[in-house]
C-alpha cells in the first residue's frame, strides 16, 4: 500500500484555527503567540474564515498587512498557513448595502444582520463578491512559500428561502424533471390532497408555516439545498482553481451533535466529490452522563471512518477543542490525559492532522469561554496547554511514519442521505423510534468492539472491494442501487440488511407489487408486515440455541427459498422466521427482520468475523473499552494504537514482543494501560 500526502507536507499538521485580527490592538499578544506555537509543537494555523471585515473595511477598501504578517511569523517558525475564504460571515456595511445577502428562513422571515453563517447562497451579489474577494487572496498569497491549503468558507449547512432561492430551486427542478410538470406530479404524487402543481410559480420551498406533506417534494428541496451549496462553493474556488491550481482545497464537515451521527443537513457523499482533501470538525461530549466513554469513542471513529470512506486517503481533523466547548448542554472540559487520547485516535483513523478551534481564546463575545490552546492566562503552564504540547511534541514523533498512510476495511457499512431524510420524513412506524444512523452505530460498535476496521461507505462507493457489507435499513433504494447489491452478492459478497430496507423508491414512492423481485431474490423470503412496537412491547427471537430481545421493530416474514437461522417466540407471528440466510449464486445474503439487542450483533457478528476471516490491524486480547485501529505503513509495518476509553486500568495481550514506537523499546506482549492510556506500537 502507497503512502498518499494530501497536502505538500511530509509532516502530521499540529495547529488550528488562529483569530489575529482580534488582537490587532496588541501587537505583544500577537508577538506571544510565536513563541507559544512553538513551545507547543504547533507548526500550522488555519486564517480568514471570519476576517472579512478586517480584509475589506469598507467597500473595495482592502488591507491585508495584518495577514502578511501571519504569513510572514509563521513562515518564521517553518510552520504554514491554511487560509480560509472569507464568506462563512460578512461585513455590516454589506448587509447593509445589499440586503440579499441575509437568508429568508423557512418561516419567510428575512434575518437581520447578525451572528454568521446565514447568507444567501444563490445571491448574484453574494457570489461575485465571494469570488472577488478569494481572487484577491489568490492573487496576494499565490506564491507565499507558507500557503498550504485552501478552507472554503466555514462549515456551509443551513438553507435560504428567499425569492432568488425559491427561482433557482425550480430550475433545478426543471432541469431533474425534463421542464415536465407532469413528471413532477407523477414524483410528488400529486393528486393527494389535491396537491397537483399546474404552473411552475405554484412551486414554494417546503414551510412549517404550509406544513409540506408532500414527501417526494421535501427530499428534492434536500437535494436542492446540497447542490445549490455545493455549486455555490463551486464558484466560490473559480479563482483558486486558475491562480492556485497546485494548492489544494478542503471545506470543513460537521455531524451532528449531541448524538454523533452524521450531518444531517447537506449530502456529504456529494460533497466530498468535490474537494480534494476531506477534513472534518469533531466535538464529542466526552465524560457525558448518558454514555460510557467507550460507546462515545466508537460514534467518534464511525464518523471518522465514514469521511475516511469518501476519498480512501488521510483526512485532517480542522477542529476540535483541547479542552471544553461552549455549546454543549452542560460545557465539561477534558479529564486529563483525554485530550491525548482522542487526539491519538484521529491519527490512528486516518488524519493527518490534529487541528484545534481555537488557538487562544477572545476575549468578548460568544465564544470567550471555548476551549483554546491558549487561555485568557495566556499561560503556557496550565494544564491544557501542556497536554496539547504533549500530543505536539507525540505528532513530531510520529510524522515520519504515519502522514500519507492509510488504512484498509473489509467491511463496508452503507449510511444513505437520501434514505435518513426520507426515512425521517416518513410518517408510520414509531414516530420517535426509527433511529436509522443510531441504528448503524450501533452495528458499527460490534465491529469496533472487536478492532475489525469497517470504511462507512455510500451507495456509490464501490462494493466489490469489501468482503462484507452490511446494509441496515436502507429504506429508500433506487432500483440502480438493488441491482448493484444483486451484483455484489452473485459476484460472491456477503450482505447483511433487514427491517425497513428496500420499501421506496428514489421519490419516495413505495415500490408496487411486494418487495422488489430482485431483493426477494437475493435474500429468498419477502417481508410482509412490520409490527411496531411501544416501549413497553417486546418479543424475543431465537438464534443458535439462544434468546435474544426485539425491541422497536420486526417484520414479518415469508420464507420463500431461505434457511431460517432465528424465530419470533412471541405474539400471533410466533415461530415464524426473525432471521434468515439465503446462498445468492457465488454470495449469501442475511435479513435481519427485527431490531434486536446488542448482544445479538455482538453474537452474529462474531460469527461472520470468524466464517469470512476478517482480521483487526493486530490481534490484541483485551476487555471492552479498549480499541485497537492502526495504519498501513507498507506492505510489512503497521503503526497500531492501542487506546483504552475507559476509567478503569485495562490489561491487554498480545502474543509477542511489540516496539513501543514513542520510547523505541521493545516491550513485553502483555502491559497494563492506565485509564484513558494509549500506547502506539509497530508491527
Ligand atoms: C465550529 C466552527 C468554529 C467554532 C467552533 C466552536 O466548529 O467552525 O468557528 O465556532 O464550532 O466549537
Ligand atoms: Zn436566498
Amino acid at each position: 500500500m502507497t503512502k498518499e500526502y494530501v497536502t505538500s507536507e511530509r509532516r502530521l499538521l499540529h495547529g488550528g484555527d488562529y483569530n489575529p485580527e482580534q488582537w490587532k490592538d496588541y501587537p505583544e499578544v500577537l508577538e506571544q503567540d510565536i513563541e507559544l506555537m512553538k513551545k507547543s509543537g504547533v507548526n500550522t494555523v488555519s486564517v480568514g474564515m471570519f476576517s472579512w471585515t478586517s480584509m475589506e473595511p469598507e467597500e473595495e477598501v482592502y488591507d491585508f498587512e495584518w495577514l502578511d504578517q501571519v504569513f510572514d511569523r509563521m513562515n518564521s517558525i517553518g510552520g504554514k498557513v491554511i487560509l480560509a475564504t472569507p464568506s462563512g460571515a460578512r461585513p455590516a456595511w454589506m448587509a447593509k448595502k445589499y440586503p440579499e445577502v441575509l437568508r429568508v428562513d423557512s418561516l419567510r422571515r428575512k434575518q437581520l444582520y447578525g451572528a454568521r453563517h446565514n447568507h444567501c447562497y444563490t445571491s448574484p451579489y453574494y457570489r461575485s463578491k465571494t469570488q472577488e474577494i478569494n481572487r484577491k487572496l489568490a492573487e496576494r498569497y499565490q506564491n507565499h512559500p507558507a500557503l498550504l491549503l485552501w478552507h472554503i468558507s466555514n462549515e456551509y449547512g443551513g438553507e435560504c428561502h428567499c425569492n432568488l432561492c425559491q427561482e433557482a430551486f425550480r430550475g433545478w427542478l426543471k432541469a431533474r424533471y425534463d421542464n415536465s410538470l407532469e413528471k413532477i406530479n407523477q414524483a410528488w404524487w400529486g393528486p393527494f390532497w389535491s396537491h397537483t402543481i399546474t404552473d411552475w410559480n405554484q412551486i414554494e420551498s417546503p414551510s412549517p408555516i404550509g406544513e409540506n406533506l408532500v414527501h417526494g417534494m421535501n427530499l428534492d428541496w434536500r437535494r436542492f439545498v446540497t447542490d445549490q451549496t455545493i455549486d455555490f462553493y463551486k464558484n466560490e474556488i473559480v479563482p483558486l482553481r486558475e491562480i492556485t491550481p497546485d494548492i489544494p482545497i478542503t471545506t470543513n464537515f460537521m455531524s451532528d451533535n449531541p448524538e454523533f451521527i452524521p450531518f444531517r443537513g447537506l449530502d456529504y457523499s456529494k460533497f466530498a466529490k468535490e474537494v480534494d482533501i476531506i477534513s472534518w470538525d469533531a466535538y464529542p461530549a466526552w465524560h457525558n452522563d448518558y454514555e460510557e466513554t467507550y460507546e462515545l469513542a466508537s460514534k467518534v471513529a464511525f464518523i471518522n471512518d465514514s469521511f475516511k470512506s469518501m476519498k480512501q486517503k488521510p483526512w485532517l481533523l480542522m477542529e476540535s477543542t483541547p479542552s471544553l466547548v461552549n455549546w454543549h448542554q452542560y460545557n465539561k472540559p477534558k479529564r486529563p490525559n483525554m485530550h491525548y487520547l482522542s487526539s491519538m485516535q484521529m491519527l490512528a483513523h486516518g488524519s493527518d492532522s490534529n487541528l484545534y478551534f481555537q488557538w487562544r481564546k477572545s476575549r468578548g463575545a460568544s465564544e470567550k469561554f471555548h476551549g483554546a490552546v491558549v487561555d485568557h492566562d495566556g499561560s503556557a503552564e496550565n494544564r491544557v496547554f501542556k497536554e496539547v504540547s504533549q500530543v505536539g511534541a507525540t505528532m513530531e514523533k510520529l510524522s515520519d511514519k504515519v502522514v500519507g498512510t492509510k488504512r484498509k476495511a473489509e467491511v463496508g457499512l452503507l449510511y444513505d442521505w437520501e434514505s435518513d431524510w426520507a426515512l425521517e420524513d416518513a410518517q408510520g412506524f414509531g414516530l420517535q423510534t426509527k433511529d436509522y444512523p443510531q441504528t448503524l452505530q450501533k452495528h458499527y460498535q460490534a465491529f469496533w468492539e472487536k478492532d475489525i476496521p469497517v470504511d462507512v461507505i455510500s451507495k456509490e462507493n464501490h462494493f466489490n472491494e469489501y468482503k462484507l457489507l452490511v446494509v441496515p435499513m436502507l429504506y429508500l433504494m433506487s432500483e440502480k442501487t438493488i441491482t448493484r447489491l444483486k451484483d455484489f452478492v452473485a459476484a460472491g459478497g456477503t450482505l447483511v440488511s433487514g427491517y425497513m430496507t428496500g420499501l421506496v423508491n428514489e421519490s419516495d414512492l413505495a415500490y408496487l407489487g411486494g418487495w422488489k423481485k430482485d431483493l426477494q431474490d437475493i435474500f429468498g423470503i419477502e417481508p410482509i408486515e412490520t409490527d411496531t412496537f411501544y416501549p413497553s412491547d417486546s418479543n424475543k427471537i431465537s438464534y443458535k440455541e439462544k434468546m435474544y430481545t426485539v425491541k422497536d421493530y420486526a417484520t414479518i416474514i415469508t420464507n420463500k427459498n431461505a434457511d431460517v437461522i432465528g424465530n419470533y417466540l412471541e405474539d400471533f407471528y410466533s415461530e415464524t422466521p426473525a432471521v434468515t440466510y439465503n446462498k445468492y449464486h457465488k454470495g449469501q445474503a442475511y435479513y435481519i427482520g427485527a431490531r434486536l439487542e446488542e448482544a445479538f450483533n455482538q453474537v452474529f457478528y462474531q460469527d461472520l468475523i470468524d466464517e469470512l476471516n476478517l482480521s483487526p490491524i493486530l490481534k490484541v486480547d483485551h476487555e471492552v473499552g479498549v480499541s485497537v485501529q492502526g495504519r498501513k505503513v507498507d506492505e510489512d509495518t503497521d503503526i497500531v494504537f492501542i487506546m483504552n476509553f475507559t476509567e478503569k486500568k485495562q490489561t491487554v495481550k498480545i502474543e509477542h514482543e511489540v516496539l513501543d514506537v514513542l520510547t523505541n523499546e521493545m516491550i513485553n506482549g502483555k502491559f497494563a494501560l492506565e485509564p484513558y492510556e494509549v500506547k502506539v506500537i509497530e508491527k
